[in-house]
């Protein structure tokens, strides 16, 4: 039985969610934590955290929505941090791949959701693109946990993240021939990952260049259960073993 830590089911991707979580359920994923962008994503990760059991949901507002949100989209994100199917503060984080421009917005907007998962106790779901040292650097000033998803760093970064208590990510992008991941991941100790989608985004191979879905965390397991030479039953325990340590799941 697998997880799905990362993944963005909304309509405006899949036309039919109900197949999409059962086509999963059918590959032996049978839960998802579904992580929201901004106030319409978030709502409707609530709506479905409460359609269907196997879901859980993040919320939160990520770094591209930077220069559109208002306060009282953080307030949106206040007031529902008490469901109990809400059990993160996510997608957040830093993204200057695309520009830097708006770094100081961008931390500005990361600072108070790090703020609200300190208050509240609820663990972080972090995206970092191109901005290890300012990701880790705010990181270092809340007391929080979490997850940097979609980890594709250097081993000393690695190891950076686990030292501050967070767990890493594995999608898709280590099945890509192109990528060296496999190296980073080989010296990192299992009981630090968890597995990923980031569905729609990322399919893993054989399957790159069609939509993803969470029933590809298979493909993904199956992966890096060869490459640290352990079964996959084994890597489902692990892994589920992580969640728990982390989420309220
Ligand atoms: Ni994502």
């Amino acid at each position: 039985m697998f997880t799905d830590t990362h993944c963005h089911i909304y309509r405006e991707y899949y036309n039919n969610i109900e197949e999409i979580i059962n086509l999963a359920k059918e590959k032996g994923v049978n839960r998802f934590i579904n992580n929201g962008c901004d106030t319409l994503s978030n709502k409707e990760v609530l709506k479905l955290t409460q359609e269907y059991k196997e879901m859980y949901g993040a919320i939160g507002i990520h770094p591209e929505n930077v220069l559109e949100y208002s306060e009282d989209d953080l307030k949106f994100i206040e007031d529902n941090l008490y469901n109990n199917k809400i059990i993160a503060i996510g997608e957040i984080g830093l993204d200057y791949h695309y520009t830097k421009e708006n770094k100081d917005e961008q931390i500005t907007l990361f600072e108070k959701q790090l703020s609200l998962a300190e208050k509240y106790q609820i663990p972080v779901i972090i995206h970092s693109r191109d901005a290890t040292l300012d990701t880790i650097n705010t990181l270092k000033k809340y007391h929080v946990k979490g997850v940097i998803h979609s980890f594709s760093g250097s081993k000393e970064t690695a190891s950076e993240y686990i030292k501050m208590g967070f767990l890493l990510g594995i999608n898709g992008v280590i099945t890509f021939k192109n990528a060296n991941l496999k190296d980073v991941y080989k010296d990192i100790s299992l009981d630090n990952i968890i597995l990923e989608t980031d569905s729609p985004y990322l399919t893993p191979e054989p399957y790159r260049g069609s939509q993803n879905n969470s029933s590809h965390i298979i493909e993904i397991a199956n992966f890096v259960a060869d490459l640290y030479h352990i079964k996959l039953e084994e890597l489902a325990k692990i892994t589920n073993e992580n969640i728990y340590k982390l989420f309220k799941i």
